[in-house]
């Protein structure tokens, strides 16, 4: 397993449209299997397989909590089957692809998934809770949608533009 690097905002691969798996081959595992251990390194809960640069409709997230064991869930070739409208959920999200900014986003607090699994198997299953809501935010990269697309122009080009005086800085710095 081998962790990759992260992709940040502003970069125009984020804004791909991620193409579906043909089949899940060992291939397709070991990309998984890299995705996990890049996502567990940086930390986070979620990564989707553009995050690393690789186009292709891919999810991996584990959401225990501290101190439970490690519950990894691999998502592929990902479809939303329904999501109730009526009720939504509000999380303050974060990005590994926008580090250092957290922001309010509402969104369906239950949906439901249709996918296939690690290997290969295909799943259906219901989301509420953090699951809906991380689910629906890997989805969104699939699109190529980020989560403060689903923000005000205002607070977008804010954290766009620090980010990029950041990666302006670092490049001075190993220059
Ligand atoms: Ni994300």
């Amino acid at each position: 397993m081998t962790i990759r690097p992260i992709i940040t905002a502003p970069d125009p691969r984020l804004k791909q449209v991620s193409e579906p798996v043909a089949s899940v081959d060992d291939e397709l595992r070991a990309l998984m299997d890299d995705m996990l251990e890049t996502m567990y390194d940086a930390p986070g809960i979620g990564l989707a397989a553009i995050q690393i640069g690789v186009p292709k409709r891919v999810i991996v997230m584990d959401l225990a909590r501290e101190g439970e064991p490690p519950a990894p869930q691999y998502f592929v070739n990902p479809e939303i089957t329904w999501v109730n409208d009526e009720e939504v959920r509000i999380y303050e999200e974060g990005c590994l692809s926008v580090p250092d900014y957290y922001e309010n986003v509402e969104r369906p607090a239950r949906c439901g998934l249709r996918f296939l699994d690690y290997d290969g198997k295909p799943q259906e299953v219901a989301c509420d809770e953090m699951f809906a809501t991380c689910i629906q935010h890997e989805m969104d990269h699939l699109e190529g949608i980020l989560f403060i697309d689903h923000l005000s122009k205002l607070k977008r080009d804010r954290v766009l533009k620090r980010l990029l005086k950041e990666r302006r800085l670092r490049e001075k710095e190993l220059a």
